[in-house]
């Protein structure tokens, strides 16, 4: 938007004092309010690749610069920075650009790109817990941002229908099935089975060769088995589905590992073929091919002092196939299929080795694929212990049951600030708000690192959470009520003349929606987001509390009446990118 047009203004200058610069470096950021709204430190840069003298080459590009219409005259600080200062009339006009519905202060993506986000992806027969929380929610929101910004997007939910834990669920679904159980609790009954044999499994290697040859006959087609398997998974299906319909999550596309089993064995044969893989103590693996130093080698690994091979297995001694063929085959599918610039996978940093290792083998494997692969890695989520997030009895906190307790304890919040609301009322009020203030503590704090859960936090209604933006938003849709029955109404074409400095502020902020959507695309981190909005907010209130609306006399009245709208409209479509909803009312 205005940043992007100031920027097209300085590489013009630039590219007249400096026809050869490579202009993508020159970018123009907003700044802290002291030095003016936009700043630029680009020509440090440029100045030191070349040898100039700094303040010599601001002042050359200055003499060309021509921000006429957008900004005050330009300022050189410091060595060789450029400070803008935007002219009122121009952040009038965004505004009214924005009222009559032209954009919302941000703009498409000028070459859409095709992108798939591989995430949540739970595996069958088990339940999904806190930890596939974050894969899901930080998933949808950047499918939801990159869709914003004009993007093609394909989700793909590779769900995990096809591992090892099929060998030991098959033993004991045929042993030990409790129907009755099955009936009343699918996951909870599957779940026992699975606990129980992948204990006597560990306990007896016999066993565990047992496991071993149900999964082999269930890969290799065998009725019995894949007809129990079809049961589990749709079984599954049905707890999944729930899962997504209350966190308003939906998918493109749904293949999970078993949809890749045809594929398996010609993969590995190509692997072999082409000379990544190769055969090691029976099985089939792929090894590093020493074009990278030993510390970037993801197929290699330091011991006592040295460098040992690290291959990632393709086929096991019995004919098995691992993680890592199937994240191959899927690879090479996605490519044949949607031909994309952009594969995101997200699950947590537990499994960096294991994609680094994808990735590499891929650009070996498809030379010539143009495709960014990127691994969006998360940390865990711990208690207030600060240890890995458990129940009281020390099992993992299934997320249903955490849903469950986020909607009530909402609906004490919402009880105590509303308690004459109808009962019916109030509930859906705490299902937004207890849904939102879950998803709102996963998406605020940087990924990487790991964050305490906490209740009485993520609920507060101060502070940087979910309960206080989705009051502010109601906060602004009451400002419209009161003006609707005073007989206020918004004109989209009467003048807006910003004076107060916290009409400034506001204004100034809401030009920053596209910057940090763009920034949220870029880096797959939905964190800058969040923290955009709670600013956001915090703008609005020192307006509202500084500036009254109803009660001005015109033009402040249409002025500040748009500014709440715009800021409501931001407010809401930034909780939606991040998945969250807005009452009405709180
Ligand atoms: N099912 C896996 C798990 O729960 C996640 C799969 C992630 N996606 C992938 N293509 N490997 O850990």
């Amino acid at each position: 938007m205005i940043r992007h047009l100031i920027e097209q203004r300085l590489h013009a200058a630039v590219a007249a004092v400096l026809p050869d610069a490579d202009l993508t470096s020159v970018l123009v950021r907003s700044c802290e309010p002291k030095f003016g709204d936009y700043q630029t430190n680009a020509l440090m840069s440029l100045a030191k690749q070349r040898k100039l003298n700094p303040r010599q080459l601001a002042t050359d590009v200055m003499a060309k610069l021509d921000v006429t219409g957008l900004c005050e005259p330009p300022e050189i600080a410091g060595a060789a920075f450029i400070n803008f200062r935007l002219k009122a009339e121009a952040l009038a006009g965004l505004l009214q650009g924005a009222a009559r519905g032209e954009h919302l202060f941000f703009r498409k993506a000028a070459t859409p790109r095709t992108i798939v986000i591989d995430f949540s992806s739970p595996n069958v027969a088990k339940p999904m817990h806190v930890g596939h929380i974050r894969s899901t929610i930080l998933g949808d929101a950047l499918a939801r941002a990159f869709r914003l910004l004009g993007h093609r997007v394909v989700t793909d939910n590779h769900i995990g229908d096809w591992g090892t834990q099929f060998g030991m669920l098959l033993i004991g679904w045929k042993r030990e099935l409790d129907a009755p159980a099955l009936a009343a609790d699918p996951i909870g009954e599957m779940e026992r089975l699975y606990k129980k044999l992948s204990a006597e499994c560990k306990a007896d290697p016999a066993k565990l060769e047992a496991a071993r040859a149900e999964l082999v006959k269930l890969q290799r087609g065998d009725a019995e088995n894949l007809a129990i398997w079809r049961e589990m998974q749709r079984l599954s299906q049905v707890q999944f589905d729930t899962i997504y319909a209350r966190l308003g999550v939906k998918f493109d596309v749904a293949l999970g590992e078993s949809f890749y089993n045809p594929r398996l064995q010609a993969t590995v044969d190509d692997l072999v073929a082409k000379g990544l893989a190769r055969e090691s103590e029976g099985a089939k693996a792929i090894f590093s091919d020493d074009s990278l130093p030993p510390k970037d080698d993801p197929f290699k690994t330091q011991r006592d002092g040295e460098w040992h091979a690290n291959p990632a297995l393709v086929q096991k001694n019995d004919g098995g196939f691992n993680y890592a063929t199937t994240d191959l085959a899927t690879l090479a599918y996605r490519m044949e299929t949607w031909s994309p610039d952009e594969i995101i996978y997200v699950t947590d940093g537990r499994q960096q080795l294991h994609f680094r290792q994808i990735f590499a083998a891929f650009r070996r494997w498809r030379a010539d694929a143009k495709v960014r692969l990127e691994h969006v890695w998360f940390g865990s989520i711990l208690g207030e212990d600060g240890k890995p997030f458990k129940t009281r009895s020390g099992d993992t906190v299934k997320l249903a049951d955490l849903l469950d307790e986020a909607e009530e304890r909402a609906l004490k919040v919402v009880t105590d600030k509303n308690p004459n609301l109808p009962e019916g009322e109030r509930r859906e009020i705490a299902r937004i708000v207890g849904l939102g203030a879950v998803k709102y503590a996963d998406l605020l704090p940087n990924r990487q690192t790991d964050y305490v859960f906490s209740w009485d936090k993520l609920l507060a209604l101060q502070g940087n959470t979910a309960p206080y933006l989705q009051y502010a938003s109601t906060r602004i849709q009451s400002i419209f009520r009161k003006a609707t029955e005073a007989g206020v109404s918004l004109d989209p074409s009467a003048a807006i003349r910003l004076g107060a400095p916290e009409e400034l502020a506001l204004a100034k902020h809401l030009l920053n929606f596209g910057f940090v959507l763009e920034m949220v695309a870029e880096e797959c981190r939905p964190n800058y987001l969040c923290n955009y909005l709670y600013e956001l907010a915090g703008h609005f209130t020192r307006f509202y509390e500084a500036c009254p609306v109803l009660k001005a006399a015109e033009p402040e009245r249409s002025t500040r009446l748009r500014l709440c709208e715009l800021a409501g409209r931001v407010l809401r479509q930034g909780l939606d990118v991040l998945g969250i909803g807005t009452p009405e009312q709180m």
